[in-house]
């Protein structure tokens, strides 16, 4: 057992500098968390924090989430999915690159247990819809907002350093929160 208990697993995909990850280990000792991300400096910088909080309820891989999900994580293994301020890729023909695809949302429905929580977060309007249009399209889930849209921001989603930028450059934030089936 990774772990070492039976406490729920989450998993946030590139957690960054792993500021929020850090957050919600110190908060809920009872949950244990998965982070993935690519960049390694962000991967040096969380394991030090983890260290520095002597927290032993976080693991880390660096590696492609989108591989992690289609290959490793068992079916029904996670209580929740957080994807905070994925890289917005802005430019037309760089969209396909960005991470919130049908695909993206058929490997999350297959991770999550029944009644978990995909929480997606971005500051670009565009991105936004797209993960809208996405996700209510994704028959495994439902939306946890009555009328199908984006919900006001959670007050537990600690707040990222992609966000703080986005609220420099006056970009608004829009929060999404599924359910799976
Ligand atoms: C715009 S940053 C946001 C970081 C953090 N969530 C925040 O809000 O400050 C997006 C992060 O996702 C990571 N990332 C992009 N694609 C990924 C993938 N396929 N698997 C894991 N991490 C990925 C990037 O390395 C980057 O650190």
């Amino acid at each position: 057992m990774v772990f070492g208990n039976r406490h729920p697993l989450y998993l946030e995909i590139g957690f960054g500098n792993g500021e929020a990850l850090t957050q919600l280990a110190q908060r809920h000792p009872d949950r244990n968390y998965l982070g993935i991300e690519v960049h390694r400096p962000g991967v040096g910088h969380l394991l030090l924090r983890l260290e520095e909080l002597g927290l032993h309820n976080v693991r880390i891989l660096r590696r492609d989430a989108v591989e992690m999900l289609r290959r490793h994580l068992p079916p029904h293994s996670l209580s929740g999915i957080y994807l905070w301020f994925p890289d917005p890729w802005p430019k037309k023909r760089h969209h396909k690159r960005r991470i919130v695809q049908p695909e993206f949302a058929r490997l999350s429905a297959r991770a999550l247990a029944c009644g978990g929580l995909l929480h997606m977060a971005t500051d670009w309007e565009h991105y936004a819809q797209q993960m809208l249009e996405v996700m209510n399209a994704a028959e495994d889930f439902e939306n946890t907002v009555a009328r199908g849209g984006f919900v006001p921001r959670p007050e537990h989603r600690p707040l990222t350093k992609f966000e703080q930028r986005g609220q420099r450059l006056g970009h608004g934030v829009r929060d999404l929160v599924f359910r799976r089936r």
